[in-house]
């Protein structure tokens, strides 16, 4: 398998990348939902700081995923793509970029304006603080953050939705480009069906 991406399919380290992105994103979306509803006691900081924790991961992977995107570029869309598939594919996949960002720099200013406690990635080093504490600004940025996450999800279905279609019922290559399997010489024409 390919470290780097080739006009066919993602390599190994733009899979990883994904991945591990959507099962942390995931995982964040429980776990904040979760949090929210114990009770707000010292019992329970441990939670707030592995979400603040992993979310601000999250930040850095998207970080090094666009850099890493910047380097090895990205596969051409699957040969026979409609010119509006692939501009819509284009939009959605920028739009996701942006939420990925979006998101967790709304938790992050949130716990900026709330004035809380010293936030420490994982205990390990402390993170500057984004704003200045502020009462007023505190819910219109708590709100933010809910509503970015909403809409992160809305579009992650639409994006998983157009994926499981092209496995399905195209039976072309996108979703099996983004999965590890035969090696970069696949070409991405054959369905779907025949490289599994
Ligand atoms: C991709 C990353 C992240 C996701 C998907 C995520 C998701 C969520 C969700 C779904 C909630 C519950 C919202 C509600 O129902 O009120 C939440 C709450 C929260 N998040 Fe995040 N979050 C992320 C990153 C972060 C980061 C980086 C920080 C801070 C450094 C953070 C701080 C918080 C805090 C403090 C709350 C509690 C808000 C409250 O008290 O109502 N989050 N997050
Ligand atoms: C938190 C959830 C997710 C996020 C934020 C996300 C984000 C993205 C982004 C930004 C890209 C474009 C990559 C690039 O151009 O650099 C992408 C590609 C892709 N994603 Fe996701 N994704 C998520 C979940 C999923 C799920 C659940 C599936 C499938 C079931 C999926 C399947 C794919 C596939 C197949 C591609 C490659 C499309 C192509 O080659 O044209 N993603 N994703």
């Amino acid at each position: 398998m390919m470290l780097k991406n080739t006009p066919e399919r993602w390599g190994a380290v733009s899979q990883l990348l994904h991945w591990l992105s959507v099962v942390l994103i995931l995982g964040l979306g429980v776990l904040g939902l979760v949090m929210v509803e114990l009770p707000r006691s010292p019992r329970w900081f441990w939670v707030y700081d592995l979400h603040k924790s992993l979310g601000l991961s999250v930040l850095a992977l998207a970080a090094l995923r666009l850099a890493w995107r910047a380097y090895a570029g990205a596969p051409r869309p699957v040969p026979g793509t409609p010119r509006w598939q692939a501009r819509a594919a284009s939009a959605t996949h920028a739009l996701l970029y942006l939420l990925v960002f979006a998101v967790p720099l709304s938790g992050w200013a949130y716990d900026s304006v709330s004035g809380l406690r010293p936030l420490r990635w994982f205990g390990l080093f402390k993170v500057p603080k984004l704003a200045a504490p502020s009462q007023e600004l505190q819910p219109l940025v708590r709100d933010a953050h809910e509503w970015l996450f909403w809409i992160l999800i809305a579009l992650v279905a639409v994006h998983a939705a157009a994926a499981f279609y092209h496995h399905l019922f195209q039976r072309d290559a996108t979703l099996a480009r983004m999965l590890p399997g035969r090696g970069a010489a696949s070409p991405s024409s054959t369905p779907a069906a025949e490289i599994r």
